[in-house]
């Protein structure tokens, strides 16, 4: 197995389009939830980043209308090509890498993110770039996964078709691990927003049990990493195969890694 470092779920792949809807119905009324309780409203300026589909900035532009501003970044746009128009309000679309580029100026009022530092190697950066991108008073809203919290893809591990899912989830995570994901990080969110200098630090976690989502955001995520798995040993093509056959029926209670969402406010 190689030791590559980098974004191991690569935007270009067809399925990235099939995660980003099935991270969409998974997380996005959770997101939302907690962005308006907030006080997210019109007239707002945010900063969506790593976006990968459209939802979120979508949701956004809605809520802060013709006088708000959504800047929408991530070092891979492709998906978000229907919101560069003339036609997309306060939406505006930048190819952008959180970790690296300078960050946005003009203090927002809130920066968002979801699904995204958990990849980096230089994530404290990033989120010291986010935090300080954040204009006094407003608020910095982290998600990420925290795998090693629960790590199984079938809690109830009831039969040889669960007792697989949990082998290929233990896969992927080790393809995590080589590639630099911490894979605890979601926990340690309060600490950093807090050492970032945020204060009114809040966090909560979201962990579904079982949906079609659930099972769609696996196939996808499994279908885009096949070649890896059966490369590094970690499952057969024919365990792969199985494992999608049980995907498609509904007997299967799969489950995803916990999302933990972290929120602070920068003092006035
Ligand atoms: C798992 S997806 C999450 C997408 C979306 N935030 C969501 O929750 O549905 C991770 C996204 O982060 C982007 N990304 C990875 N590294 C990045 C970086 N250094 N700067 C900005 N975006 C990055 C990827 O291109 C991808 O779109």
């Amino acid at each position: 197995m190689t030791s590559e470092t980098g974004y191991l779920l690569d935007n270009r792949q067809r399925e990235a389009g099939r995660r980003f809807d099935a991270l969409a119905e998974l997380f996005d009324p959770w997101t939302l939830d907690h962005l308006d309780q907030l006080g997210l409203t019109a007239g707002w300026r945010c900063w969506e980043v790593g976006a990968g589909g459209a939802s979120v900035p979508t949701a956004l532009a809605e809520r802060v209308g013709p006088t708000g501003r959504v800047l929408v970044t991530d070092i891979d746009t492709s998906w978000l090509t229907a919101l560069s128009g003339p036609a997309t309000g306060p939406i505006e679309v930048r190819r952008h890498d959180v970790a690296r580029d300078e960050p946005p100026g003009g203090g927002f009022d809130l920066v968002h993110v979801r699904l995204v530092l958990v990849h980096l190697p230089d994530r404290a950066e990033a989120l010291r770039r986010m935090a300080g991108a954040v204009r006094p008073g407003g608020w910095l809203v982290v998600e990420d996964a925290d795998p090693a919290l629960q790590p199984l893809a079938c809690p109830d591990e009831r039969g040889s078709a669960e007792e697989l899912a949990n082998r290929i989830r233990r896969g992927f995570r080790a393809l995590l691990a080589e590639r630099g994901v911490d894979l605890a990080f979601g926990r340690t969110l309060p600490a950093l927003l807090r050492g970032a200098g945020l204060r009114d630090v809040r966090a909560e976690g979201c962990f579904p049990l079982t949906s079609p989502a659930c099972r769609e955001l696996e196939a996808a995520t499994v279908r885009q990493l096949r070649g890896r798995l059966v490369a590094g040993g970690l499952a057969t093509e024919e365990e792969i195969e199985r494992h999608l056959d049980h995907l498609r029926g509904d007997g299967m209670d799969v489950t995803t890694a916990p999302l933990i969402t972290c929120w602070g406010r920068r003092p006035e």
